[in-house]
C-alpha cells in the first residue's frame, strides 16, 4: 500500500492566496511525481473548488464531520456533504476536536462509521498528552483509544489509524525516532486486536511538528505510512519537502 502524506490545514485559509497554493502544490507535484498519495484537508469553505481544481492530481479531504446524514445541527457538516463536495478523506478525532469539543472514543468512532456510509475514507486520530506519556500510560492510553475509536468494520482500505501525541502537535518537538517507532509497533498490534487481518495492512501516520528535515527519519520507519502534517502543510515548498522524502 503507498504511504499518504496528508496536510491539516485546520482553521487557516480563506482568501486567494491560499487558493494560489492548490495551484503551487500541482505544479510542484507534475515536477516531482510523489512516491506517496497526497492529500490536503482545508477548511470546509475552500473543499469543493480545491476538489475541483485538484481533481487527478491529489485529493481532498474535510477536517470532521457530524455522524448524521443530515438535520438540525446548526453548523455542522455531514459526511456526505463532504463527498458532494468532492472529499475523499475525512480526520475524525483530532485531539482539537477531543480538547475543545468534548470529542470521546464513541463519537470519533461514529464519525468513522459516518465517513464510511458517505464513501470516504477515515482518518481516526488518537495520542496520548504529555501528562500520559511523562506519567508512563502512552501506550495504555493509545490501546484504548484504538479500542474505542475504531468502528467494526474498519479496514485498510476504508481506515488509516494517526497517531499524534498530543505534545508534539506546534510545538516543534517529536518523540525520538526509537520511541515513534515503538509506539508505531505498539499500535500495530492494538489494530491486529482491533480489526484482525486488516489491522496488519491499515496505514499508520505519524503526526505532530513533522517538517522537511525530521520527515526523511520519521516516514522510514517500520509501521509508518505516512505523515499528517499541520503547520508544515501551510507552505508548499515544506509540504514538498515533507512528500518528497516519502520512501519509494
Ligand atoms: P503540526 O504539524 O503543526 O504539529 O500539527 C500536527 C497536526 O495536528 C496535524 O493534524
Amino acid at each position: 500500500m503507498r504511504s499518504l502524506v496528508a496536510g491539516n490545514w485546520k482553521m487557516n485559509g480563506a482568501g486567494e492566496a491560499d487558493l494560489a497554493k492548490f495551484g503551487a502544490l500541482k505544479t510542484a507535484l507534475a515536477e516531482t511525481p510523489p512516491s506517496c498519495d497526497v492529500l490536503v484537508c482545508p477548511p470546509a469553505t475552500m473543499i469543493a473548488q480545491a476538489a475541483w481544481f485538484t481533481k487527478g492530481v491529489f485529493a481532498i479531504g474535510g477536517q470532521d464531520c457530524h455522524a448524521q446524514p443530515s438535520g438540525a445541527f446548526t453548523g455542522d457538516i455531514s459526511a456526505e456533504m463532504l463527498k458532494a463536495a468532492g472529499a475523499s478523506h475525512v480526520i475524525v478525532g483530532h485531539s482539537e476536536r477531543r480538547q475543545y469539543h468534548g470529542e470521546k472514543d464513541a463519537d470519533v468512532a461514529a464519525k468513522a462509521q459516518a465517513a464510511w456510509r458517505a464513501g470516504l475514507i477515515a482518518i481516526i486520530c488518537i495520542g496520548e498528552t504529555l501528562e500520559e506519556r511523562e506519567g508512563g500510560s502512552a501506550n495504555s492510553i493509545c490501546h484504548s483509544q484504538v479500542l474505542g475509536s475504531i468502528p467494526d468494520g474498519a479496514t485498510a482500505a476504508n481506515s488509516v489509524l494517526a497517531y499524534e501525541p498530543v505534545w508534539a502537535i506546534g510545538t516543534g518537538k517529536t518523540p525520538s525516532v526509537d520511541d515513534i517507532a515503538a509506539m508505531h509497533a505498539h499500535l500495530r498490534g492494538c489494530l491486529k486486536e482491533r480489526c484482525g487481518e486488516e489491522g496488519g495492512k491499515m496505514l499508520i501516520l505519524y503526526g505532530g511538528s513533522v517538517k522537511p528535515d525530521n520527515a526523511a527519519a520519521i516516514l522510514s520507519l517500520p509501521d509508518v505510512g505516512g505523515a499528517l502534517v499541520g503547520g508544515a502543510s501551510l507552505k508548499v515548498a515544506d509540504f514538498m519537502g515533507i512528500i518528497s522524502a516519502a520512501p519509494a
